[in-house]
C-alpha cells in the first residue's frame, strides 16, 4: 500500500469520530475562529461596498468534516472543500445539510488539485501539512489555484513533538480518550507507523519552514500569526485529552499572491 492509500484508509475510519469531542461548545469555538479568520481573509475584494462583490471564492484543502469550510459558508462566502477520504466527505456533506449550507465538497488530492490556475481568492488548510508526503509540491499546488491578489493560509502545529514531556502528555491524553471515548490509538499507530518516514512534517510543522516554502513559491508579504486567542480559547475550552496532548504550538502562515 502506498502512503496515500494508507492515509486515506486511516481517515476513512477516523471520520466516524473525528472532531466530535474537541470543543465543549461548537458554537463558541466557531465564533472564535470566525473572528480570527475574518481579519486574515481581508483582500481588496472584501473592502468593496456591494455585498455581492464582497463574496470570496474559498477552497478548504483536506476539509475533513468541513469545520472551516462550513464557517466560511456561514460567513456568506462561496466555498469548496476537498478531501482524499470519501467517508470524511460524507460527514462534511451531512454537516452542511444539517446546517442548510451550500458547500461544494469534492474528492481530490491536495498535491494534485482538480482546478484551473487562479480559481480561488483564498486557499486554506488546517491540520493537513503534517500528513502530506511532498509538502513543497502541495504548497506549490495550493498557490497555483490562488488568484493574483488572493491569499494562501495554512494552519498547523507540532502534533507529534518528540520531547519526553510531550510524549508523556500524549500518552496521558490517549489514556483519557480510551477511558472517556473507548477509542484506542492503535489504528493511528498501525497506519501511520508505516508511512511516517515519508512525511517530512509528521512531528509537526514549524512556522519558519512554512514561511520558507511560501517564499519559494513566490508568495508576497508572508507572515505568521500565533493565533493567541484561539490558543487561549482551546486552553480553556477544549476537552481534557486535547488540552493535555497538544502543546501550544498552533500557528497560521499567510501569504499573498
Ligand atoms: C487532521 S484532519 C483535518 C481536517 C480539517 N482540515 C480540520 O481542520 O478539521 C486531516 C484531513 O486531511 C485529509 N487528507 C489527508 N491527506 C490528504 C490529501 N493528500 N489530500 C486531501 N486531503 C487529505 C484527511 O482525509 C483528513 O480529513
Amino acid at each position: 500500500m502506498n502512503a496515500k492509500s494508507n492515509i486515506r484508509s486511516y481517515w476513512d475510519w477516523r471520520s466516524q469520530t473525528y472532531g466530535n469531542t474537541v470543543y465543549k461548545s461548537q458554537g463558541d469555538a466557531k465564533q472564535i475562529w470566525k473572528t480570527a479568520l475574518n481579519d486574515a481573509i481581508r483582500t481588496d475584494k472584501t473592502n468593496k461596498t456591494d455585498e455581492t462583490d464582497k463574496k470570496l471564492n474559498i477552497l478548504d484543502v483536506g476539509t475533513g468534516t468541513g469545520f472551516l469550510a462550513l464557517i466560511f459558508a456561514e460567513m456568506g462566502h462561496d466555498v469548496t472543500g476537498v478531501d482524499i477520504s470519501k467517508h470524511m466527505l460524507e460527514k462534511s456533506r451531512d454537516n452542511a445539510d444539517k446546517m442548510r449550507l451550500d458547500v461544494d465538497f469534492m474528492h481530490g488530492d491536495a498535491e494534485n488539485l482538480p482546478f484551473e490556475d487562479e480559481t480561488f481568492d483564498i486557499v486554506i488548510n488546517r491540520h493537513l501539512l503534517w500528513t502530506i508526503p511532498n509538502p513543497g509540491v502541495a504548497i506549490g499546488e495550493w498557490s497555483r489555484v490562488v488568484t493574483s491578489g488572493g491569499k494562501l493560509m495554512l494552519i498547523d502545529g507540532m502534533w507529534h513533538d518528540s520531547a519526553i514531556s510531550m510524549r508523556l502528555r500524549r500518552f496521558l491524553g490517549r489514556m483519557i480518550v480510551f477511558m472517556t471515548e473507548k477509542r484506542s490509538s492503535r489504528r493511528f499507530t498501525s497506519y501511520y507507523s508505516q508511512v511516517k518516514d515519508q512525511l517530512p512534517f509528521f512531528s509537526g510543522s514549524n512556522p519558519d519552514a512554512v514561511v520558507d516554502m511560501f517564499n519559494k513559491v513566490g508568495l508576497k508579504n508572508v507572515s505568521v500569526d500565533n493565533l493567541e486567542k484561539i490558543r487561549a480559547y482551546e486552553n480553556e475550552n477544549a476537552c481534557l485529552s486535547y488540552k493535555i496532548a497538544n502543546n501550544p504550538s498552533l500557528f497560521m502562515a499567510l501569504g499573498e499572491k
